[in-house]
């Protein structure tokens, strides 16, 4: 615990406590301005699992159960108790919306207690942030590909606050595609952790994948073909067969994958000079993305920043990084304040680090 001539010793811009409920992770953290002092996840895949995705009631009721737990480890871990934060940030959506009300709740009750500035942040935001936090800290402009289990981007960030949407999945995202195929092919849940690790022992030219939006002149991704073909493969192969050829099938499908993520990165870095590239969101903890990723970088002459992929995935830190750029709200104005799980993005104008509609989280399974 700080005491308050410690506090008033240290440099900090601001102690932060982040919350992030927006699906199956219960998470908490406290920032120092952009150093972490502590990250909790706590994650729910095991309740999940059976269901082979995610449950919105069961993840809600969960969160409700460890929202509690989580923040105070994250506060005993950092050293510090409520009394010395100084404002609560909180994913406000997009997400589960039962999920994302438990945090905003909670998030609303610490801040108000205290009276307290509560700080809503956009999920995908969070992710872009993610590349602000210590150590080593990327400064806009940068080129950020956002791939997660809701969402597949590519985003121009030239701002701390924001960022342009240069092209976005016109369906499935990445994750989900990983999910659904790691299900198909009788693997755990999350999908894409354990597909990666299988496909480890496979040949990622065993099978022809589509490689999609290959011709496409755009920015935007597509990935429900992708996992057609792979039912396809499936069925044409029958249980026992597929079951021999697991690895491969998996190795082909992540190739797939990675191929056209990075075939439109490429595309970005020949239409714009950037100085650096970033990667967000859980699919950014695949190694051969990032190897991928990393040659391609190479090949362009451009810096490439990885975070570590506990910050890839769902995390409160991210959050807490995000809220640093982000508009507070001051008590009582946010009591009323709601979360959203989707909406339409607006028009045009970058999408900035205040909360405004956006598209949608993550389809059930
Ligand atoms: O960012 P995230 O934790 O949550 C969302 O915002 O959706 O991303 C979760 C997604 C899941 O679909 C999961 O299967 C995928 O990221 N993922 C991976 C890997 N680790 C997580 N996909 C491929 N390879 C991985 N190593
Ligand atoms: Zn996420």
């Amino acid at each position: 615990m700080m005491s308050a001539n410690e506090r008033e010793q240290s440099t900090r811009a601001e102690l932060l406590l982040a919350i992030e409920t927006s699906c199956d992770d219960t998470c908490a953290a406290v920032l120092d301005g952009a150093r972490i002092l502590s990250n909790v996840i706590s994650s729910q895949a095991a309740a999940h699992e059976g269901f082979g995705g995610v449950v919105p009631e069961v993840a809600a009721r969960h969160h409700l159960e460890l929202a509690t737990p989580v923040i105070d480890a994250a506060l005993g871990e950092a050293g510090v108790t409520l009394d010395d934060i100084e404002a609560v940030a909180v994913t406000a959506g997009p997400g589960l919306i039962g999920a994302l009300l438990v945090g905003v709740s909670t998030a609303k009750a610490i801040a108000a207690a205290r009276r307290l500035p509560l700080i809503p942040v956009d999920h995908l935001q969070g992710h872009v942030a993610a590349n602000f936090l210590e150590p080593e800290p990327l400064a806009p402009p940068f080129l950020c590909l956002v791939a997660s289990g809701g969402h597949t981007l590519l985003a121009a960030v030239r701002e701390h606050g924001g960022y342009e949407l240069l092209g976005q999945t016109l369906d499935d995202a990445a994750g989900e595609a990983f999910d659904k195929s790691a299900r198909l092919l009788g693997l755990g849940y999350p999908g894409g952790p354990a597909l990666e690790k299988e496909a480890e022992g496979g040949d990622p030219e065993a099978f022809e994948m589509p490689v999609a939006m290959a011709r496409d002149p755009g920015l935007d991704f597509s990935f429900s073909g992708l996992k057609t073909a792979l039912v396809y493969r499936c069925r044409e192969l029958g249980p026992e067969q597929t079951a021999a050829r697991r690895a491969d099938l998996a190795a082909s499908f992540q190739a797939a994958v990675v191929a056209q993520l990075t075939a439109k990165l490429r595309r970005a870095l020949r239409r714009n000079p950037w100085e650096a590239v970033a990667l967000g969101g859980g699919v950014a903890a695949n190694g051969p993305l990032r190897e991928a990723v990393g040659r391609l970088c190479e090949e362009h002459g451009v810096r490439l920043k990885l975070v570590p992929i506990a910050l890839c995935t769902d995390n409160a830190a991210m959050i807490g990084s995000a809220a640093r750029y982000a508009t507070p709200i001051a008590y009582p104005d946010y009591l009323g304040y709601d979360a959203f799980a989707s909406g339409e993005r607006q028009a045009d104008g970058p999408i900035s680090g205040d909360i405004g509609p956006k598209s949608a989280h993550r389809p059930l399974v």
